[in-house]
């Protein structure tokens, strides 16, 4: 569920009319709503009621300053990939007690700054990673507490670009060798080893793949205690898929997840972990833009809009789909036409839908790309010299741009020019 509703037939974010927003930012732009970031951002936290717990928001899929502010005042942490995004967190109030480090390239300068602003844990990803967090940790007098990112070799059955559980991943360590490593991990200085890492990939529509990883996490983790490890912490990752089509069925709810947590791992009496990063965001977000022309092809129309393939990247990257409807509501039985609904860049890849049936359009209507707050604005990239475009935050009756859209000389300025030109 969401907060993106038609209202007097016109969507509306929350309690504001979307066509308002439009009209004082300009179009394409992102909106993003109070409401459901934080609605889903409690489904998880109420999952996982009873067991001690802490739920990092997966900050790559969204990284606003404003909706990690949102989200760390209802309690979340972060799951951090990179110093940016540490900084990011650090810059939006979270703890660094309340920030775990994720990635399988960190730098040393990564490793320094998360250790001097303070750090949950880092999740380490293989041998190298851990003899370099071991030399920055004891050079500077401390110790890093770490859990070992186990790699279990389970389909995780989505995109191959977004599954990161199978041998064949460059992620985590193959958990045949987990033993091995955390020995070496328990005999290097500056290494506090504090638990077990997992995730499978992201967009999982089934809950059986999670299962499969968590018990072979269970298990690992009575293996590990056998050896001496004091394992107290389970960071179990992200991934729970979300509704793209709203015609198809739907993935398991959090609930159902957070059971299937408690089921696998309960008994361990660990805290536990999740980075979930698309179910927080994902819905609570759309991206409004304006229908430029409507153009007749041979044997096609086509909608060409005013977002492109630099602003949501999904479709021509993973030919993700993305609900895509009009800002006024049709009138029921309103006539219906198959568009192939695409953006300005020169690129026959900035192709948002093929043949999607919607109500007859006409160029300055208003459209709204659904799904689109997690792994949208922060994939859009300045191709063809567009503008990165705004971001907007709903909250009830009142709306707040929450990132400017730059101006052209903005842009250009960030160019430099050498002396000898
Ligand atoms: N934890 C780790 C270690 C991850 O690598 C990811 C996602 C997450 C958590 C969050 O997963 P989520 O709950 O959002 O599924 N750009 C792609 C998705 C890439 C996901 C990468 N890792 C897309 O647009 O579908």
């Amino acid at each position: 569920m969401d907060h993106f509703l038609y209202r007097d037939g016109i969507l509306h974010a929350e309690d504001v009319p979307v066509p308002a927003i439009a009209a004082a930012v300009g179009t394409p732009f992102y909106c993003y709503s109070t409401a459901t970031l934080a609605r889903h951002f409690k489904l998880f936290d109420e999952a996982l009621e009873g067991t001690e717990h802490l739920v990092c928001f997966a900050m790559k899929s969204n990284s606003n300053q404003a909706v990690l502010k949102t989200l760390a005042g209802l309690g979340a942490g972060m799951d951090v990939v990179s110093g940016g995004e540490y900084a990011r967190a650090k810059a939006a109030g979270v703890p660094g007690d309340r920030i775990v480090f994720s990635g399988v390239g960190k730098t040393r300068e990564e490793m320094r700054a998360a250790l001097e602003g303070g750090i949950r844990q880092f999740n380490v990803e293989s041998e190298p990673e851990l003899i370099q967090l071991s030399e920055v940790a004891s050079s500077m007098g401390v110790e890093a507490p770490i859990a070992i990112r186990v790699n279990p070799d389970v389909d995780a059955k989505t995109h191959e670009k977004i599954a990161t559980g199978k041998s064949e991943n460059k992620f985590g360590i193959p958990i045949a060798r987990a033993k091995e490593v955390y020995a070496q991990a328990a005999a290097l200085p500056g290494i506090d080893v504090v638990g077990i890492d997992v995730h499978i990939g992201s967009q999982l529509t089934e809950l059986e793949p999670f299962g499969l990883a968590f018990e072979k996490v269970a298990e690992l983790t009575e293996v590990l205690r056998a050896e001496g490890h004091n394992i107290r912490r389970l960071d179990l990752g992200g991934g729970l898929g979300i509704p793209y089509e709203r015609s198809n069925e739907a993935p398991p709810l959090p609930i159902e997840y957070g059971q299937l947590i408690k089921d696998k791992v309960g008994h361990l009496g660990c805290e536990i972990e999740i980075e979930p990063g698309r179910l927080i965001s994902g819905n609570a977000g759309i991206l409004v833009s304006d229908v430029i022309f409507v153009k007749s092809g041979e044997g096609r129309d086509f909608l060409i809009v005013d977002a492109a393939m630099n602003d949501l990247v999904r479709p021509s990257m993973y030919s993700a789909h993305h609900d895509i409807i009009p800002v006024v509501e049709p009138a029921a039985g309103a006539e219906q036409q198959p568009y192939d609904i695409v953006g300005p860049v020169c690129e026959t890849g900035d192709t948002f839908a093929k043949q999607r049936n919607m109500p007859v359009l006409q160029a300055g209507d208003l459209i709204a790309f659904r799904s689109a707050g997690a792994y949208g604005a922060v994939m859009a990239s300045e191709y063809n010299t567009r503008a990165l475009i705004p971001e907007v935050l709903v909250h009830e009756d009142q709306f707040a741009v929450i990132r400017q859209r730059p101006t052209f000389d903005e842009m250009i300025n960030r160019d430099t020019i050498p002396e000898w030109l």
